[in-house]
């Protein structure tokens, strides 16, 4: 760490966390401690070998993979080992304003582009684009309906840029207000200004997509492996009002042979909105959950914030005797505010002590089946003022001591999460907790999955939900999705098919919708749809290992699970370009349709080889294709070299999976994939009760060598028999199993290639002679 040369009264200094991760502080001596982050943990890298150097008035600390320098004027770079410059700063551009807010000026380069700022609406790229980090409730947040929206739900002052093909990535770690203009007021110029704390800069130096994301997660922590139901169906609506009426949906969902792993009690399942409470309509809630559950449907309950405020209110006056709640400015007084319930207050999240009593006071839902908690207005949002919020000068009490509202605002929501978290892991110590947000800041990952909040059922609504699930994911947020069919307003058939599609291959998959609103559920649209839903939904549960394995990635390493198509082809322009497309992985390319009454959508393929998911066609990729759209057609191809493994449907994970996996290999150049098992629910993969094994693909003339390597972990695979499946094969190849030639795999009049395999743990050869 090097201090910087500074003008009086500001603190600076310079730090390599890592051979390519800098961090740059810049603090005002005489100001108060800014809140403690939320957003960092601890990582396990090696103190990286530096050289500081002061010379002529210029400091620098280099590592081996970049330089960063800083001229006594305050003017910065960083460059990486090249030479290359990632990020500048101009004289006097970085620092404070005359009434002590921090900011900065980055300048922009022609052609650069910049992602991330966690959710967002609008186009994947926000270059030209102003964001307000302030978590915020809005109605129908679509660009057609508020153009000019700034701040949203979450707030995640992250941002990755790609200057000709190189990734670099910015974490501006402050929970104050922030105001970031990305070349919005300024083609050129990239200002960021927070309205107080200091300026703590993470600057990761890439040079890949992915190699920034992984050092941002093992900075702000990555997501927990959910259990395996997370990633089924889930059906929600504003309100299912009554356990009859939950039964009966969860009744149709089997009785109509719809899969489902979810079903959503919003807020009419409390007694006048009392959280924690149930109100009449779920007489018998226990026998409900238990029913549900061995239709294989778990039950999540939504909970809100605001207590209501009411003496004779048993979690008020816990929360009372407690202190648990926000005060006025004057630190004495609770401040009241105004949600669901009528006059509430709002617990005091940033403490822990409260947090704790939080996490207590779900054993009350917990007791009768909940199987997982939703968050929701936790901006927090509050009806009593015209900001929506608490005011500025509401007084936390944090463990590094008192913070007004202001300071520490965007970090309530998660603070609340992280109490829904660990509560559920105190109740249920050896299961995976489910917690859904709609509010978080950087880190949100650690405890809970985020949806995005109050969408419309409108078109425009559906295609930003593409680059707004994109933007969220390379921002450290891998499981996230959005309301299915939209929530406000009410959907078409159409629009609805197409939303299941899309959301079909993200990986939060709940349908949710308004109060008054018409019935969304998978048969409310007519046999047609239900029949399409139906095989959508099908095909989702086929696709479980797929997303069950890239899940593990995205815990272990901080792969996101979706990406856009600039993760993969940084030095494509039209790839970098693409908000309408995106990959599930590496090797699965999904084309959503985004319009009404389109028979055929245009498909950028990137430059690979690529094959009809459906049909098998074979694509040369590095151009646009046209592919028809009926209705009941959703384009995607998978690459060449793509390994995909494929279970048969069920209607619930809680059904066996059965013991034969359909992998499904298309030959190309290269392949991998990271198989993946354990038993989807509870903790032991921890400590080592997970089978794991790297497949990889690697063609040689014309044989394709496909090696399954040796299994790691203590679970016994459940797979006995792999059945693989060669796309664009003779069924006449010959085939090689370590070595030893296997007789003719496949009937004589087979279309495709197909090979029983039987698994077993040590390393398996497979090689195939005489491929396309
Ligand atoms: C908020 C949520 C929505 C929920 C409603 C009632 O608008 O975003 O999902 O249904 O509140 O709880």
């Amino acid at each position: 760490m090097i201090v910087l040369p500074t003008p009086a009264g500001i603190h600076a200094e310079i730090e390599a966390l890592a051979p390519d991760v800098f961090r740059l502080r810049l603090g005002l001596i005489e100001a108060p401690e800014p809140p403690e982050s939320a957003a960092l943990i601890e990582p396990n890298w090696e103190i990286p070998e530096t050289a500081a150097q002061r010379k002529g008035g210029r400091s620098c600390l280099a590592t081996e993979c970049g330089v960063f320098s800083w001229d006594r004027r305050g003017a910065w770079q960083l460059s990486d080992a090249q030479g290359f410059e990632v990020f500048s700063s101009s004289i006097g551009a970085t620092g404070f304003s005359a009434n002590g807010a921090p900011e900065l000026t980055l300048d922009l380069i022609e052609h650069e582009s910049l992602f991330g700022l966690g959710e967002v609406t609008g186009p994947l790229n926000r270059r030209g684009s102003v964001r307000d980090f302030w978590n915020i409730d809005v109605l129908g947040h679509a660009p057609a309906i508020h153009p000019a929206l700034a701040s949203l739900y979450v707030s995640i002052p992250f941002a990755l840029s790609l200057r000709h093909g190189r990734a670099a990535g910015l974490f501006w770690d402050n929970s104050s207000r922030q105001h970031w203009d990305l070349g919005s007021s300024h083609p050129d110029k990239w200002r960021l200004r927070a309205d107080s704390g200091d300026i703590d800069l993470h600057l990761f130096l890439g040079p890949t997509v992915e190699a920034v994301l992984q050092r941002y997660a093992q900075r702000t922590g990555t997501m927990p492996l959910p259990p395996e139901w997370a990633l089924g169906y889930h059906q929600s609506r504003y309100s299912y009002e009554t356990q009859a009426r939950v039964e009966a949906v969860a009744r149709e969902f089997r009785r109509r042979d719809l899969p489902c792993d979810a079903l959503y009690l919003d807020i009419h399942h409390m007694d006048a909105y009392r959280v924690f409470t149930v109100g009449s309509g779920f007489p018998q809630l226990a026998s409900m959950t238990r029913k549900l559950r061995r239709q294989g449907i778990r039950t999540v309950a939504i909970t809100d914030p605001a207590v209501k405020d009411d003496p004779d209110f048993p979690v008020f006056q816990r929360g009372m005797q407690r202190e648990a709640f926000v005060r006025e400015a004057d630190g004495k007084t609770d401040y009241q505010g105004q949600v669901w319930p009528g006059i509430a207050r709002f617990p005091d999240f940033l403490k822990p002590e409260v947090r704790t009593w939080w996490g207590e006071e779900q054993r009350a839902l917990l007791e009768q089946g909940i199987a997982g908690i939703w968050n929701d207005m936790n901006e927090p949002a509050n009806f009593a003022r015209p900001d929506k919020t608490l005011p500025p000068d509401a007084l936390h009490r944090t463990d590094s001591g008192p913070q007004p509202h202001a300071a520490v605002h965007n970090l309530y929501g998660q603070a609340m999460a992280q109490a829904s978290r660990e509560g559920l892991l105190s109740h249920r110590p050896d299961e995976r907790p489910f917690v859904v947000t709609r509010a978080g800041y950087a880190g949100i990952q650690r405890h809970a999955i985020v949806w995005t909040g109050d969408t419309s059922s409108h078109w425009d609504h559906l295609r930003d939900a593409v680059p707004m699930l994109l933007n969220l994911s390379l921002s450290g947020v891998p499981f996230c999705g959005g309301d299915v069919g939209g929530f406000l307003g009410n959907a078409t058939p159409e629009l609805f098919v197409r939303w299941l599609q899309f959301a079909a291959f993200t990986p939060f998959f709940r349908n949710h919708s308004n109060l008054g609103t018409r019935d969304q559920e998978p048969w409310a649209f007519g046999p047609e749809v239900e029949a399409i839903a139906r095989e959508t939904l099908r095909l989702r549960y086929q696709l479980l290992p797929l997303l069950y394995c890239l899940s593990q990635r995205a815990a272990s390493e901080g792969e996101p699970l979706i990406r856009p198509l600039l993760y993969h082809y940084t030095n494509d322009p039209v790839a970098v370009a693409c908000n309408s497309q995106f990959l599930l992985g590496r090797d699965l390319l999904i084309a959503p349709v985004l319009e009404p009454g389109c028979p055929a959508r245009s498909v950028y393929l990137p430059n690979d080889v690529w094959y009809d998911f459906g049909t098998g066609e074979r694509h040369v990729g590095g151009k646009s294709i046209l592919a028809e759209t009926p209705l009941n057609r959703i384009p995607v191809y998978v690459r060449a070299g793509g390994i995909l493994p494929l279970a048969p449907a069920r209607n619930s994970t809680q059904e066996p999976p059965g013991e034969t996996l359909t992998l499904h290999v298309w030959p190309g150049p290269e392949g991998a994939f990271h198989w993946y098992e354990d038993d989807g629910i509870t903790l032991q993969h921890e400590s080592g009760l997970f089978h794991q094994r790297r497949i990889t693909l690697r063609r040689q003339g014309k044989t394709t060598h496909l090696h399954f390597g040796p299994a790691e972990g203590t679970f016994a695979s459940r797979i006995r028999n792999w059945k693989i499946v060669v796309w664009d094969t003779s069924p006449n190849a010959r085939i090689r199993i370590d070595g030893a030639l296997r007789k003719s795999p496949s009937s004589p009049e087979a279309e495709l290639l197909v090979i029983d395999l039987p698994n077993r743990d040590s390393a398996i050869d497979l090689s195939i002679v005489g491929g396309a």
